[in-house]
This record gives structure tokens, sequence and C-alpha cells, in this order.
């Protein structure tokens, strides 16, 4: 069963190109997990790992506080592959040297290669690689050979076979160099002997017989949000343990149009878990009553979802154990990065729910080493469908954030309706363009969409009479990852009946209006 768990582990000494390389070996199907790259060669030796790769870095490895890695990883008698900065801190551990270069490489280049390297067979002898350094590799160490090089890098890449030891200079994890996937499946199938055998159905079977053993006969509660992670966690542990899983769905009555029935409809229909729906929708309307301050909301929505959540559980009886769906970079980001242990960062999570006083729950957290994609994509391997795992980001307070000021029901209702209409038209906007292209994420596609109630009023004019009524703000986004964005260049005719339609159909709204602000300077939500 364990047998797909062949293990590589990525040495980290830069954030985004440890996850980017876990990414590409993962992607040929072998599992990879990242640490940090100070990690002693004992706690790496105890993971058992089946090749080590280390990553590249913003620092010189001459600079004062340079990263650095554990000599004695060299010597496990495991393969290793450096890139860019693990390439010369493979070079200076080893007895190689290092020089400071008046020119640096960035960006494309071309590298002509020895005939016979293993790390780069089947490439061709000369081919373009991305680059993106200033230091360089000026002696290799002891053993190694030369096998490739640019007009501006003597050592663009060296190997040392007998040791099983390879680096690069340039960054094969990168798609702008050509070949670089070919050269990673060399060094994990070739010369590792690894075999790609993490695939979903895989991996969705070794996950279940985990949360079997873990969990043994004890009963198990999930928050479902309606949202990706809750919803595949539910999926997954339901089918390792069945009904000895109670979901609890609490309903703020901030969810989009059409969200809690979808949760019904695929929980209590489709898969038959036990499913507790608590209609809190008057409890948080209260509780809402006269607050306009965003983070107020935000904080009195968080905390009484916990208190209800926890009556719910105490209602049940016996239940021991609490499932949720922690994702990988939350364990990256949020603590394993800095105190080196898997153990540590779950208790800081731990700490994160506010268990009542003398309660407590142990945690399953079956998704704490996917990513996101990979998350969608084990949903899918479960059976939920498609609008539930490719869900477009939202809020944990719901449309609470998107009534900018106090929150009704009068403006929920109000904007559930005209949400419900950008959505309807922004969906069938991307459908085109998908038949169109054949891309599902297209150039112009809408990434994320949706509308934003203000809390003022205007007037307008309808039929014969005068109206004094709400605008409704659409926000249509073009992204990848949230963190830049650019308003989504629609077509007029499409602004045009989203238009008409919110305000043919919304009671209460004369006027709409489209935010064509990026972020920065705006952000994607409104508060
Ligand atoms: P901003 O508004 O900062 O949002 O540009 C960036 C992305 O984060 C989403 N977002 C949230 N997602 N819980 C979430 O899971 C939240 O509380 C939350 N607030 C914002 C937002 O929709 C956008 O995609």
């Amino acid at each position: 069963m364990q047998e797909s768990k062949q293990l590589v582990v990525v040495l980290d000494f830069g954030a985004q190109y440890g996850q980017l390389i876990a990414r590409r070996v993962r992607d040929l199907h072998v599992y990879s997990e990242i640490v940090p790259c100070d990690t002693p060669a004992d706690e790496i030796a105890a993971m058992d790992p089946s090749a080590l790769i280390l990553s590249g870095g913003p620092a010189s490895v001459y600079a004062e506080d340079a990263p650095s890695v554990d000599p004695a990883i060299f010597e496990l008698g495991v393969p290793v592959l450096g890139f860019c900065y693990g390439h010369q801190i493979m070079a200076v551990t080893l007895g190689g040297e290092v020089a400071h270069s008046e020119v640096g490489e960035y960006g494309p280049a071309t590298i002509v290669r020895e005939p016979g390297c293993e790390l780069m067979d089947k490439t061709p002898i000369e081919q373009t690689v991305w680059m993106s350094h200033r230091d360089a590799v000026s002696r290799v160490p002891e053993g190694f050979v030369v096998t490739s090089r640019t007009d501006a890098c003597p050592v663009a890449s060296m190997e040392c076979p007998e040791r099983r030891l390879y680096s690069t200079q340039f960054h094969p994890e990168v798609r702008h160099t050509e070949n670089g996937r070919q050269m990673l499946e060399n060094f994990l199938f070739n010369i590792c002997g690894l075999e790609p055998r993490w695939t979903m159905d895989n991996i969705v079977e070794e996950k279940v017989a985990e949360i079997r053993e873990q969990v043994g006969d004890k009963k198990v509660i999930l928050a479902l949000s309606g949202g990706v992670d809750s919803s595949v966690v539910a999926a997954l542990v339901h089918r390792a343990i069945g009904d000895q899983l109670t979901c609890v769905f609490v309903n703020h009555g901030m969810l989009r149009k059409g969200e809690p029935e979808m949760v019904e409809e695929v929980f209590r229909d489709q898969f038959q878990v036990p499913l507790v729906h608590v209609h809190a929708e008057e409890r948080y309307a209260k509780l809402l009553a006269g607050v306009t301050e965003p983070e107020e909301k935000r904080r009195r929505i968080g905390t009484e979802f916990w208190k209800v959540f926890f009556d719910e559980a105490q209602k049940i009886g016996g239940v021991k154990m609490l499932a949720q769906g922690t994702i990988y970079p939350d364990i990256i980001e949020s603590g394993a990065r800095k105190t080196g242990g898997k153990a540590s960062t779950i208790k800081s999570h731990h700490n994160l729910i506010p268990f009542p006083e003398g309660v407590h729950f142990d945690l399953i957290e079956p998704l704490d080493h996917f990513f996101k994609d990979e998350v969608r994509e084990l949903g899918v391997a479960l059976g939920l469908p498609d609008k539930m795992v490719y869900r477009q980001p939202f809020p944990g307070p719901g449309l609470a954030i998107r009534i900018i000021g106090e929150v009704t029901t009068e403006k929920l209702e109000i904007l559930k309706n005209a949400d419900a209409i950008v959505r309807e038209e922004l969906d069938a906007y991307n459908e085109r363009l998908f038949e169109a292209t054949g891309e599902r994420n297209s150039e112009h596609s809408c990434w994320q969409y949706f509308a934003v109630l203000p809390d003022i009023k205007s007037v307008g004019v309808m039929g014969d009479e005068r109206t004094y009524a709400r605008p409704v703000i659409v926000r249509a986004v073009e992204s990848s990852d949230a963190m830049t964005a650019d308003w989504a260049k629609l077509p007029y005719d499409v602004i045009g009946r989203i238009s008409s339609r919110i305000v043919a159909e919304v009671p209460g709204v004369n006027r709409v209006v489209y935010d064509v602000t990026p972020k920065p300077p705006a952000t994607i939500e409104w508060e």
C-alpha cells in the first residue's frame, strides 16, 4: 500500500522555488514533500526518501546569512539533484568553488551539453534553458564532471554519477527550460529508479486506509462550509468510515443563492452522508444587526460559527475526532518552515480552533499534504460535482463582506438575486469562450465574478415614476492566484445584459455599475 509513497524530499532555499519543484515532481506522479533547507540529515534520513532535490533561492552562497545545508545529506547514499542555489551549495559543500561574476544571466540561455550525461539523456545537444544567477560555479568538486556550458557560464551543469549527485545552474522546474520535464523524468525514473505510481486512484485508496486506521471505531465530526476543501474532506472521510462521520453545515444565511441546496443535494441525497443542516440564519441576522465595520462582521461571524458547531457536536454525543480541510500551503506557510516539524504545525492549527473549555478533539487532516489543484482532482476522483470542485474563491464570512455597511435581510435578498444573475451570465460567457478557444482558462475568461451591494441609494426612473433605490456593483476579474488581478474586459453586450436583467429582475435596484480597477491598487473584494 505504501509503495506509491516513494518520497522525493525537496530542500527549500527560498519559498516559491520549493513549492514549484514539488509540484513538478508530483505532476510526474511521484510523491514529494518540502522541508526547510537546514533540516538535519538524520531527520531527512528518518523520512526514508528515495531522492533529494535542492531548490534555488535568492541568496548568494557567500552572503553572511546564506542558507546552508547539512553536509551529511550527501552521505546518505540517496541521489541528490540541485538547481541554481542548490547547484552552487552542492559545489561549495563538496569542495568546489563558486565565483562572483561581473555579469549575470537572467532569462533564456543556450546550453551545449556533453553527450552521455545521464540527467540530460534524450535531450538535444544544444537547447534553451532558463537562467537566473549572478554567481557561478568556477571549479567542480573532485569526482564531478561538467556536463553543460553556456557562453557566460562554464559550469551550467555537473554530475558525479558514481555518487548519484547531479546539479544544474539553470531551472529545469520552469516551463521555459524546454527539456526540463525530460530532465526530471531522467532523474526520477532512470537515475533513482522510481515509478510513476502516485495517481489519484492510488491516493484515494491509501488515504482511505490511513483514515480507517486513524479513526478505528470512533465518531468523527466535520464542519461543512460548501467550500472545496471541506467538501473533499467530507467525501473522502465518508468513503473511509461511512456513517461514523457526521457533517454539520452551519447555514449562516450568507451563502450564495442555491448553495445550501447544493450542499444538501450532494451530501444528503447523493453521498448519503449523515448531515445536520443548522438553520442559523436568524441567529446571525440578530448578531449582525447594526454592525457596519467589516472586521467586526468577520469576528462575530467566525466566533458564532464555532459556538453553533460545538453545540451541535455536543448533541451528537460521544464524538472524539474532528476532520478538517487544512491544505499543504496552510502548513507550509504557518510554521513547518519555521519550526522544521510537522507536529508543531498541527499544534498551531489546533490552537486556531476555539475549542470550548474542557473540550478536546483529535484532528484528522487528510489533505494537509495536497496543493489546491490536487484537492480539486481528488474531489473529481471522489465523484463530487464540478460546480462544487471548481467553485470560485469565496470568503468565509460570505456575502456579509460583499454588503457594505449593515447586513439586513432585505439587502441579503437583493445581493443574492443580483449575484445569481452575474454568475449565470458570466458562466455562460466563459462557456462560449471555451467553445471558441478550446481552452478552459483562455486569456479573457473571467476567473472570479460576483455582485457587491454598496450602502447608498440614488435616483432613477422606472415607467413614469421616480425611484430611490440601490445600485449593484459588478466585479469580474482575470487572475490566476488572486495576488494580482485585472478587471475583465467583458464585451459590452454581456455587461449590458447583466445590467438590464438585474434592474428588471431584482426589486430594489435601479442602477448597475462595473468596477474597472485592477489589483493593486484595489482588492478583488469590496469590504
Ligand atoms: P482580496 O479582496 O484581498 O482577495 O483581493 C483575494 C482573494 O481572497 C478571497 N478572500 C477570501 N477567501 N476567506 C477565503 O477563503 C476569506 O475570508 C476571504 N476574503 C477574501 C477573495 O475572494 C479573493 O479571491
